[in-house]
């Protein structure tokens, strides 16, 4: 089953980007229930963090089901836990088509969507359909919330997707870091952040649905001190180091110019370096999951050292199908075994 998947995807693979995204979700939405049930995870990959037990830390970064459609399907495909959205409270088409650029030869991604998504009353309506993570059929989910473009307050959209979504998933991601809706990065700022983190704070009410603050690669050691401290004062329970980077580093494919941000392979390193930084200033006070160009057991692996309890990837998902999924847990706990760790757990953060 799984190799006639790398197979579909290879075909995929010969189509424009978006048009390929498009099929893969309409056909894991058909497909999805007739997937074989995982096999069970090698006990040293179980994790527990956000008052839940992953069993295993590799998870589908927010992008691939922006509306929710598909989370089952793909924990089946092995993913420990599926972030979806990024979700805005109405329903958005998103920047003009084209939007999205593979880049091959660097193994890496430029996006420029601008939170296309169906708004928060279809990814509800999905999510109330899915099992829940409790009885193992949905796995766990999480759900990552962001502002409408022409919103006039964007910090109340916030509060008003997480009203509506938080109950209906088992964590919740504050994405400030899209590089493609003008402005949205600026929540990032000091005060700004701590007026957004304390509103969705306040709305959490007594369910506690883990809150997480995804971020930026491209942020200074100002930024990231002061993220660092307003995340600790406010009590979130974690943040996602990083989101797509607008940097650009030397690139090969002849879509290097094209606006919008970079994921994959050129994203590993600096992604990985703010992830150590974040984990020197809040130790083990916050959880950490680390994105950003992850394609092996080995990078999973260097994430979790560097200060990561879970990792998410999206780009390689693109280059190598879902197989990659099942390689790279076996690969992260041949490095485990390798280094004499009997759990994840042991190993986070020790390079930080
Ligand atoms: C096509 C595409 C769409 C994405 N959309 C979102 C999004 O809606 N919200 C979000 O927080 N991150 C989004 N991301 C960023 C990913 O979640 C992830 O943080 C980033 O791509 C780094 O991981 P990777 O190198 O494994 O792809 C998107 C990435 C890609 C490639």
């Amino acid at each position: 089953m799984r190799s006639f998947l790398d197979f579909g995807a290879s075909l995929l693979a010969r189509l424009p980007a978006e048009t390929a995204h498009d099929l893969t979700l309409a056909l894991l939405g058909r497909a999805g229930p007739l997937l074989p049930r995982r096999l069970g995870d090698p006990p040293s990959l179980r994790v527990q963090a956000l008052g839940l037990s992953f069993p295993n830390p590799v998870g589908l970064a927010a992008g691939f089901d922006k509306n929710a459609a598909v989370p089952a399907a793909m924990a089946r495909l092995g993913f420990g836990f599926v972030e979806c959205g990024t979700v805005t409270p109405r329903a958005q088409g998103g920047n003009p088509k084209p939007r999205l650029f593979r880049l091959r030869q660097d193994r890496a991604v430029i996006n420029r969507m601008g939170f296309n998504n169906g708004g928060m009353e279809k990814a509800a309506a999905n999510l109330a359909r899915r099992g829940n993570s409790s009885n193992g059929i949905g796995g766990i989910t999480g759900i990552n919330i962001g502002a409408n473009k022409d919103s006039v307050d964007r910090i109340a959209d916030y509060r008003t997707a997480f009203v509506r979504l938080a109950p209906l998933a088992d964590y919740v991601t504050v994405n400030i870091s899209s590089p493609n809706t003008p402005g949205l990065r600026g929540l990032q700022n000091k005060d700004e952040l701590g007026r957004l983190i304390g509103t969705v704070l306040e709305a959490r009410g007594p369910a506690r649905t883990p809150v997480l603050v995804k971020i930026a690669p491209d942020l200074d050691e100002t930024a990231l001190d002061e993220i660092a401290g307003v995340a600790l004062m406010t009590g979130i329970d974690g943040l996602i180091v990083s989101n797509t980077t607008i940097a650009r580093p030397p690139l090969q494919s002849a879509h290097y110019r094209e606006a919008g941000g970079l994921s994959g392979a050129p994203l590993f390193g600096p992604s990985t370096a703010i992830l150590r930084g974040m984990r020197r200033r809040v130790g083990n006070r916050l959880v950490l999951i680390g994105a950003g160009g992850i394609a092996s057991g080995a990078d999973a692996y260097a994430k979790i050292r560097a200060g990561a309890s879970l990792v998410q990837l999206y780009t390689a998902l693109v280059y190598e199908g879902p197989g990659l999924v099942t390689r790279i847990k076996s690969e992260l706990a041949e490095c485990l075994t390798r280094d004499g760790y009997e759990s994840v757990a042991e190993a986070v953060g020790i390079d930080a």
